[in-house]
């Protein structure tokens, strides 16, 4: 049977400034890569589920819509977990799906940062809505993709993926207050100013990641109660984060107060036309806080950045959750083989991984492409 009625893209992303601050009701600036998951999907009328991916051919997974809903989810696939999560969460809404075919493919780097996750659960989500449910909003497209992942997957992001991978619009990076859902997009253009954003997915594992973003959302949500708001993206004045007793509560609540400064900061240059060399020392300082104060950085992002930033980016941090992944460095356009190189260099001299690269610019959100 010849199902196929469509194929819908969602990207992954990478965030310029703005890292763990989405569950501290804070700001973000993220921008969509050129990468992403294409979902083909189809109408099926009985009642059958069926998903497979090019990424794990052996996997395919056939069920039911009755048999989503009477649990065994553990028998399945982790990787499916995320589209059978947002179908199962589209009915949970009420909206009726009579069966549903779908076939997965991508090319975001899995566990490298880039948000591989997002694009499948979104590209899925959009997928669905055009089918089955076309008066779905992208906020609750973006609600949808998220509950999946949090409630089937059992990883508590926030929403910064997601949201990126929906709403960001080429040559634009997204600016969103996570706790209004305001979003304005800032231009982005590099190559105007002879400039290129590098990443390099450094291959380093996500080493204890679920447990230590855990981790790290309880000490936000118990630093924010010491000082007495509701959320860390309450605090008015930096120096009360210094009052606070608990040591390691102060270095946590630090990062996240400091980054969603560095966010502002960053948009109200971009916004106002600003050459993007200057904001290269506050990207900087985002990598250093996440390393020193919110410890989330890893050998290997340490020395990408180091490196990046010694053969002359203007600016190089950890992106995404941390503990592995990748690194964003920005850099003339004429440099980019130099650092690159250097980057190389130096993991060869510490006996890691020779590291992926490649430059990004911002490109378009989730669509549907035939
Ligand atoms: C992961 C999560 C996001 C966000 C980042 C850190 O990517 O999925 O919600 O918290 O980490 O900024």
């Amino acid at each position: 049977m010849d199902w196929t009625v469509g194929r819908w893209l969602a990207p992954g992303r990478v965030n310029l400034i703005g890292e763990h601050t989405d569950y501290n009701d804070g700001f973000v600036l993220p921008m969509a890569l050129p990468l992403g998951v294409t979902c083909t999907a189809g109408i099926r009328t009985d009642g059958a589920v069926r998903v497979s991916s090019v990424q794990a051919p052996c996997d395919e997974v056939e069920t039911t819509m009755t048999g989503l809903g009477s649990g065994g989810w553990s028998e399945l696939p982790t990787w499916a977990h995320y589209p059978l999560g947002v179908i199962r969460e589209f009915e949970r809404r009420g909206y009726e799906l009579p069966g549903v075919e779908l076939a997965l493919d991508g090319t975001v780097p899995l566990g490298a940062g880039l948000s591989s996750s997002a694009a499948l659960s979104c590209s899925v989500a959009i997928a669905l809505r055009d089918l089955y449910a076309p008066s779905v909003s992208d906020a609750e497209i973006i609600d949808i993709a998220r509950t999946a992942e949090n409630v089937y997957v059992g990883v508590p992001t926030g929403v910064l993926d997601q949201s990126a991978s929906i709403l960001c619009t080429e040559g634009h990076l997204l600016f969103l207050d996570v706790r209004t859902g305001a979003t304005e997009q800032i231009p982005f253009d590099l190559n105007r100013f002879g400039l290129a954003l590098l990443v390099f997915d450094t291959g380093s594992p996500h080493r204890l990641v679920e447990g230590e973003y855990s981790t790290r959302r309880a000490e936000c949500a118990a630093a924010a109660e010491a000082l007495g708001v509701p959320f860390l993206r309450d605090v008015r004045d930096s120096a009360d984060v210094e009052r606070l007793g608990d040591p390691l509560l102060r270095r946590r609540a630090r990062h996240v107060v400091s980054e969603d400064f560095r966010v502002l900061l960053v948009a109200e240059e971009l916004r106002e036309g600003a050459d993007p060399r200057s904001i290269g020392p506050t990207l900087t300082a985002g990598h250093i806080s996440l390393r020193d104060d919110y410890e989330v950085s890893a050998p290997e992002l340490d020395t990408a950045v180091d490196a990046a930033l010694a053969a002359g980016a203007y600016g190089s941090r950890m992106v995404g959750g941390g503990f592995g992944g990748s690194v964003i460095a920005l850099v003339d356009v004429d440099q980019v083989a130099t650092v690159t190189d250097a980057v190389r260099e130096a993991f060869a001299r510490s006996g890691f991984d020779a590291p992926r690269d490649f430059v990004v610019t911002p490109s378009a959100g989730a669509h549907r492409l035939d």
